[in-house]
């Protein structure tokens, strides 16, 4: 079988980074959501235990496989609490358009992973599939969130979903 192992290992490092970055995103925005939207703080709080287990998942694999983490991994972090922080400081809707952006971004990249993968790195292919219906739950209950005509997403989603393109693509070539 060939087998195309760069391609798994390089995925599954991004997407520790990612979820790594991802936990940071929430991170900031449940210090900031506890003053500027407390109704959202028990949901992010459990989003974030989500991607808790999705970073212990790739982590994992990433072991199995002996590869290092990505040399992105601080900066997903330190760029994911700041963009989490200042989204959580413009309040609800911005905290809910921040994660169907990203996680718009990351779905679509999850899909086209599984397509390149599936049939030649089952490891990284069951670590892929075992997350994809939690980052979709977080992007349908946020999208039902937002509100019509509302000011943020508009301003937000070209932004968040460019730097989520940006830190997938260099993480990719690192
Ligand atoms: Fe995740
Ligand atoms: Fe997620």
């Amino acid at each position: 079988m060939a087998v195309n192992h760069g391609l798994g290992d390089r995925i599954i490092k991004v997407n520790h980074a990612g979820e790594h970055g991802a936990i940071s995103i929430y991170t900031g925005q449940i210090m900031m959501a506890r003053l500027t939207a407390p109704g959202l703080v028990s949901e992010l709080i459990e989003f974030r235990s989500h991607e808790t287990r999705h970073r212990t998942l790739f982590g994992a694999e990433l072991a199995r496989r002996g590869r290092p983490r990505c040399r992105s991994y601080w900066l997903c972090g330190a760029g994911g609490f700041v963009l989490g922080a200042m989204t959580g400081l413009l309040g609800a809707n911005a905290i809910a358009a921040t994660t169907v952006a990203v996680e718009g971004v990351v779905l679509r990249h999850l899909e086209s992973q599984l397509s390149a993968l599936r049939g030649n790195d089952p490891g990284a292919t069951s670590a892929i599939s075992a997350i994809v219906a939690e980052e979709r739950q977080h992007h349908d209950d946020s999208a039902r969130r937002i509100g019509a005509g509302t000011f943020w997403p508009k301003v937000l989603t070209p932004i968040v979903s460019g730097a989520t393109e940006a830190v997938i693509w260099l993480g990719m070539r690192l």
